[in-house]
């Protein structure tokens, strides 16, 4: 596809995003029922309401167009009652919300937001386990205790390193840097995947057992393992260009996804279901790997780059042709949405979760998620020339 064509697929999504700022009043998007477009929110905006925020700065840093970042600045403000929550989750929420709009747009509020969440976030560091764990309130998560990890946990790197160079804050800093280590570590096996979560011992740091609570088993490859994996270790060399490891983990990571992706591109939500290809597709985790690849290619080994830019074009025409809407001609959906992502194929992985405003609801498959449509749509700005990946 050309740059014109990177450029429809984004004027697509903008018709979208104007129909949601008109649907969700003052909530956030969280997931959507594909054929009506009717937005499931939440309220303060989960671990997903900053992807909306950040499709916003996007939005205005491609188009120049004020009404965007006035969007952004007044959803962003909202996110504001979760700064001290207790979780290492908020790191998504604050930089997509917050720090995205900063560097993109240097905008004071973003940052504001986001420092004043990355030195709450940082508070959350467990010395004897080298890494934040989840927190009491984390999304997905609180029921699992004081000392668990997963390879979700890897986004407050980045954003802490981000934090650290804008404050000058120097703990922060190696907070940032001991919790990549160890997430990375702990979550990459030997083969180049992902393993979602990991039990800690409290008092030795020493892993006890990994799993999943939201893949296949805890011995299959879940899609948004191996993204998050791949993403946030290359987003963290991004700030951290000393730490060739984490570079490193992530040129493996997506080695092991372009060897094991189907070949029309798409990855099915869970790399070893045995139902496929009779199972549902994740758009989401395949739109993010795009993203992680278009990264690679501007900052991994030169001779690898070019193969991974052919791969994330590849795979973004693919979800441009065949998952954006309209998927035909005569299809009647509102332009721009995102389908086929899946949230979450286990209704069992939230069941436990101890937080009053606990959700089952978000066991939703074949759906448009704000997190995948924010990384098509960062995928889109980076092909179309309108952003420079190793920034953002
Ligand atoms: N917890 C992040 C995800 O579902 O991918």
């Amino acid at each position: 596809m050309e740059t014109g064509a990177w450029n429809e697929a984004i004027d697509r999504m903008l018709i979208r995003m104007r129909d949601t700022a008109q649907r969700v009043g003052n909530s956030f998007p969280h997931w959507a029922d594909p054929e009506s477009g009717q937005w499931t929110v939440t309220a303060d905006g989960d671990w997903t309401g900053g992807f909306w925020v950040g499709m916003l700065w996007l939005a205005c840093c491609g188009t120049r167009e004020e009404r965007y970042r006035q969007w952004a600045e007044q959803w962003a403000e909202r996110l504001r009652a979760r700064i001290d929550s207790a979780t290492v989750f908020k790191a998504v929420p604050f930089y997509y919300g917050g720090s995205l709009g900063h560097i993109l747009l240097n905008d004071s509020l973003g940052r504001a937001l986001a420092v004043q969440a990355a030195e709450s976030v940082a508070r959350l560091y467990n010395p004897a386990l080298g890494l934040m764990p989840l927190g009491a309130e984390a999304e997905e998560g609180s029921h699992v205790g004081p000392a668990e990890s997963s390879i979700d946990s890897l986004f407050a790197s980045p954003f802490l390193l981000w934090a650290a160079r804008e404050t000058g804050n120097a703990r922060m800093r190696e907070i940032a840097r001991s919790h990549a280590d160890r997430v990375i570590e702990l979550h990459l096996r030997e083969n180049g995947s992902f393993i979602q979560s990991t039990s800690l011992d409290p008092q030795s740091g020493a892993a006890i057992r990994h799993y999943t609570h939201k893949g296949y088993s805890d011995t299959s490859t879940w899609g948004r393992a191996q993204v998050w994996g791949v993403l946030l270790s290359v987003m963290s060399y991004a700030w951290e260009p000393a730490e060739t490891r984490w570079l490193k983990a992530a040129e493996r990571g997506a080695d092991w996804w372009i060897a094991h992706a189907p070949s029309d591109y798409v990855a099915f939500w869970d790399f070893d279901d045995p139902r496929i290809p009779h199972v549902e597709r994740d758009t989401a985790a395949t739109a993010a790997m795009a993203c992680a690849l278009l990264k690679l290619a501007a900052l991994a080994d030169p001779a690898k780059r070019e193969g991974y830019r052919r791969h994330a074009e590849q795979t973004v025409d693919a979800l441009v042709r065949r998952y954006l809407t309209p998927t035909s001609s005569s299809d009647p959906r509102v332009p721009g949405i995102l389908t086929e992502g899946c949230f979450n194929k286990r209704p069992d992985s939230r069941s436990h979760d101890k937080r009053p405003d606990s959700r089952s609801h978000d066991a939703v498959t074949r759906h448009e998620l704000i997190f995948g449509s924010y990384y098509l749509f960062e995928a889109l700005h980076i092909l179309a020339g309108k952003v420079d990946p190793k920034k953002i």
